[in-house]
């Protein structure tokens, strides 16, 4: 069963083909950023307009790219939600028209599902059940997933989510959107230990977080060098940067290690935008290493937002028989834990 998928929840249009047997047979994505740059961040309204522009462009290409009519679709999926509503509603009315004047089946599909499944189109794949670390712009979650839909969300941020806080520190040090890649490619040449900022909630129980007081130090830390002598020039801001990245993955290795012993699990997904960040992959896989765990990641084009992961979750769900009868309203907020197996009761909303 060959899936259209199409991802159009934030600032990337992504459209890809997923078939079980060739794998990914067609691929393409567009970044808004160079759009967006200038405002120092997503501005909705310009979003949705862009998508309208890229997407059946992208679509066409990627049917071509494929060598496919229409004819030998199985289903149509597209993100449904969580994300920017605007730009749900372009993915989801272009899915649905192609859907219908194509007459294929169509499924709503939840960004962060894509997000923690996707690892599982390349090899190794890992068997459920597994533990996800979601790590996004808009999620930091732990959940326990024990098949596909079957999620248990055992612990998430009381505030900012990971990728905001790397962006927002990344602005406060001066740093373009989007700013997580930026600072993480600074923090590279910063110095480990000049600067330690608070591991936040590691001591307590549990398995929350919290990075909006992180922010806060590091704009302390700055305020009190600009004090001192000025500015801070390169070298102190790839220290700081370097300070508050091993801040955040630290504390994101001791709840996953925490996660894995209190579930009884081995076996640990990474996914999402910050999943590309190389000091956390090789935090992490050390600490699986070292309790004889395992660390899956995605390949590092499908860490941040595409169509692929959309294509092989709808796949996953509609090769099980599950499709939306009509056009169902987007989610722009969608807890993950309503979701349910394939061709389980969708949710009432
Ligand atoms: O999954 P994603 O593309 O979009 C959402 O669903 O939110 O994640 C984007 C987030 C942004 O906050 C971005 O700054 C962050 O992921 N990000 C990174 C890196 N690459 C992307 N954060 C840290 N290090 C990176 N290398
Ligand atoms: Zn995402």
């Amino acid at each position: 069963m060959k899936v259209l998928g199409i991802e159009t929840s934030c600032d990337e249009t992504g459209v890809a083909i997923y078939d079980p047997d060739r794998g990914l047979m067609a691929h393409r994505l567009h970044s808004q950023v160079a759009l967006h740059r200038k405002f120092g961040g997503v501005v909705p309204e310009l979003a949705s307009r862009d998508h309208i522009r890229k997407l059946l462009p992208l679509v066409d290409e990627c049917m071509d790219e494929a060598g496919i009519g229409p004819e030998e679709l199985g289903g149509i999926a597209y993100t449904r939600g969580p994300g920017l509503v605007g730009a749900l509603l372009v993915g989801a009315s272009t899915a649905a028209g192609l859907a219908y004047s194509w007459r294929v089946p169509l499924l709503g599909v939840h960004h962060m599902e894509g997000h923690l499944l996707v690892p599982l189109m390349d090899e190794p794949a890992p068997d459920f059940p597994f533990v996800a670390l979601l790590v996004s712009g808009g999620h930091t979650q732990l959940v326990e997933v024990g098949g596909v839909g079957r999620y248990r969300l055992l612990g998430e941020t009381l505030d900012d989510a990971a990728g905001e806080a790397f962006d927002k520190t990344a602005k406060l040090l001066g740093l373009p959107y989007p700013g997580g890649p930026e600072l993480a490619r600074l923090a590279e040449k910063g110095r480990p230990g000049r600067f330690r900022f608070p591991r936040p909630m590691i001591k307590k129980p549990g398995l929350d977080f919290s990075f909006s007081g992180l922010k806060t130090a590091v704009l302390t830390a700055v305020e009190k060098l600009r004090a001192e002598g000025g500015e801070p020039g390169e070298q102190l801001r790839a220290d700081i940067a370097r300070g508050f990245e091993d801040a955040v993955v630290e504390t994101l290795s001791v709840k996953c290690h925490r996660a894995l012993r209190k579930t009884g699990i081995s076996r640990l997904v990474v996914a999402g935008g910050v999943s590309a960040n190389k000091n956390l992959r090789a935090t992490l896989d050390k600490m699986t290493a070292d309790t004889g765990a395992q660390a899956f990641y995605p390949r590092p084009a499908f860490c941040t937002d595409n169509g692929a992961m959309i294509a092989f979750a709808g796949f996953l769900r509609l090769s099980a028989g599950e499709s939306d009868a009509e056009l169902r309203r987007p989610r722009p907020r969608w807890p993950l834990e309503e979701l349910s197996p394939p061709g389980g009761a969708a949710d009432a909303a």
